[in-house]
C-alpha cells in the first residue's frame, strides 16, 4: 500500500490548475443512465472514485471510454438495474445510481452503503421520498430492491441531502406529474446536475426559494456534451495549505463565487486574496489568526474543508473553535493530528484547538479523502518528516495531489 513521505516545505509558491468536481461528476455520471444515449463529459477528474463509477456503469451494460479528463458514456446498452454491496462499499456515491435505474428500468437492486469511516450515514431520506413517489420498496440482504411507476409528488426531506436531493430530482424527470423538492440542497454540484438534465430534455426549474420543480417528460436527448465545473473542495484544500505553509499561490480554473465564505475565512485568518474571473490568488505572510468556524449546507462553511481548516488552526494564534453541524462525528484526523503534537480537545461536534507555533512530524494514517488532506497540509508545515499510510483514501478525491503541491515547492514522496 502506497505511503507519503514528507518533508518540511517553508513556503508553497507558484501556480496550480484546479480540477473538475468528483461530487459534481459522479451523479453526473449516474445520469447518463436515464436515457439510452452517448454523453460527453470533459473536466472529468481521474480519481479512484470516478474510475469506479465508471466500473458500476460497465456492470450495468454501459460502455465507457476514457481519454485523459474526457469520458464518454455510452448507455444504450444499459441492461441490468443491479448495484452490487463490494462496490458500494467502496463508494456511497454508488447509491446515486438508484433514482436513475427507476427512472429507466421502473426497478432496481442497490446495496445500501453502509456506514463509513467516521459514523453512520443513513439514506432514509432517499428512500421515503421515493415511497412517496409511488415506489414498491423492500429492505433485504442488505439490498434496495425497488419497483413500480412513478408519480409527482411534494418532497420535504428532514434537513437538506445532495445526494438524496440528486437521487430524486433523477427519478423524477420521467415520472409522471410534478415532483416539488422543497429544503432541496443548494450546493453547486446539484446546480450543475440540473443544467447536465435540462440539456437532456428535462423540465426541471430551481425556485426563488430554492425549492426544485420537475415535471416529468416521455422523450429525453440522447446527446449532451458537458465540461464538469472546477472542484472547490480540492481548491479550498490549496488554498488552506498556502496560509498554512505561507507563501504565494494563484489557482487556475476556479469558480470563485463557490468559495466565497472559504475566502472570507482565510481573510479573517490573514490571508490577501485577490479574484479575477476563474483566477484566485492567495498570499500569507505572517502566523494565521485563530479564527472559530462552523460547517453548515452551502453556501455554508462545507464539511468537506473541515478537517483542513482545523490543520490551519492548530498552528494559529490564539485558541478557536470548530464545530461540524452536518456531520457531528466527523473527528477521525483529531487523533492523527495530536500526532503531529496539536492540542484538541473535542466535546460532542465542538473541537477546541489551542494553536501552536510548530508541529513535529510522525507517522500518521489516512481514514477518508478529507481527513487525509489535513494531515497531508499539516505534514508539509511539520519539522522533520511526516510518513502518511493508507493513502488511497486521498487518491479517491484528488488528482495527482502530491505532483500539484511539489510544483509549489513542497517535498512530498509517494513510496509503495
Ligand atoms: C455529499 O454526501 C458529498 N459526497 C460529501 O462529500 C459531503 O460531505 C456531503 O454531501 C455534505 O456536503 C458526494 O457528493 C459524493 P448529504 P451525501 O446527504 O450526499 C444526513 C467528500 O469528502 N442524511 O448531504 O452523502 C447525513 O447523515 C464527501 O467528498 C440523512 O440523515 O451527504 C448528513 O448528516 C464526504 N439521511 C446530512 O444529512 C439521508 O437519507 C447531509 O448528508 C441522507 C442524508
Amino acid at each position: 500500500m502506497d505511503k507519503f513521505i514528507i518533508k518540511s516545505t517553508n513556503s508553497l509558491n507558484g501556480q496550480v490548475i484546479i480540477g473538475g468536481a468528483k461530487n459534481a461528476v459522479l451523479p453526473l455520471m449516474t445520469a447518463c443512465i436515464i436515457n439510452p444515449g452517448i454523453y460527453k463529459l470533459n473536466n472529468v477528474p481521474i480519481l479512484r472514485d470516478t474510475l469506479t463509477m465508471a466500473k458500476l456503469l460497465k456492470m450495468v451494460g454501459a460502455d465507457v471510454k476514457i481519454n485523459k479528463n474526457t469520458f464518454t458514456i455510452n448507455t444504450e446498452g444499459c441492461n441490468s438495474p443491479y448495484a452490487p454491496y463490494d462496490l458500494v462499499k467502496t463508494m456511497r456515491a454508488s447509491f446515486y445510481v438508484l433514482g436513475p435505474f427507476m427512472s429507466r428500468f421502473k426497478k432496481a437492486q442497490v446495496s445500501l452503503p453502509g456506514g463509513c469511516a467516521w459514523g453512520p450515514r443513513p439514506v432514509d431520506f432517499h428512500i421515503k421520498a421515493l415511497k412517496k413517489m409511488g415506489a414498491k420498496i423492500e429492505l433485504s440482504g442488505g439490498y434496495i430492491n425497488s419497483e413500480g411507476e412513478l408519480y409527482g409528488a411534494d418532497i420535504v426531506f428532514d434537513k437538506s441531502s445532495v445526494g438524496a436531493t440528486g437521487n430524486i430530482i433523477m427519478a423524477a424527470v420521467k415520472a409522471k406529474g410534478i415532483t416539488k423538492i422543497l429544503n432541496a440542497a443548494m450546493e453547486p454540484e446539484i446546480d450543475s446536475l440540473i443544467e447536465f438534465l435540462q440539456m437532456m430534455g428535462s423540465d426541471i426549474k430551481r425556485e426563488n426559494d430554492g425549492s426544485v420543480v420537475i415535471t416529468g417528460v416521455k422523450k429525453l436527448n440522447n446527446r449532451v456534451t458537458y465540461d464538469v465545473i472546477p472542484d472547490r473542495i480540492e481548491a479550498g484544500t490549496f488554498m488552506i495549505a498556502t496560509a498554512m505553509c505561507g507563501g504565494d499561490v494563484t489557482l487556475k480554473k476556479v469558480n470563485p463565487n463557490h468559495l466565497s465564505i472559504v475566502t472570507n475565512k482565510l481573510i479573517e485568518a490573514g490571508a490577501d486574496i485577490n479574484i479575477s474571473n476563474d483566477i484566485i490568488n492567495i498570499k500569507m505572510i505572517n502566523r494565521p489568526n485563530s479564527v472559530d468556524m462552523t460547517t453548515a449546507i452551502y453556501p455554508g462553511f462545507p464539511t468537506d474543508l473541515q478537517a483542513q481548516w482545523m490543520a490551519l488552526m492548530t498552528v494559529a494564534r490564539g485558541s478557536c473553535t470548530v464545530t461540524d453541524t452536518i456531520y457531528t462525528d466527523r473527528f477521525t484526523h483529531i487523533a492523527e493530528l495530536e500526532r503531529l503534537g496539536a492540542k484538541i480537545h473535542l466535546d460532542n461536534n465542538v473541537a477546541h484547538i489551542s494553536g501552536l507555533k510548530k508541529l513535529i512530524g510522525a507517522e500518521v494514517m489516512s481514514t477518508d479523502i478529507r481527513a487525509s488532506a489535513s494531515l497531508v497540509i499539516a505534514g508539509m508545515f511539520s519539522t522533520n518528516e511526516t510518513q502518511i499510510s493508507r493513502i488511497y483514501h486521498i487518491d479517491r478525491g484528488y488528482e495527482n495531489i502530491e505532483k500539484k503541491f511539489n510544483k509549489l515547492g513542497a517535498q512530498i514522496k509517494r513510496v509503495s
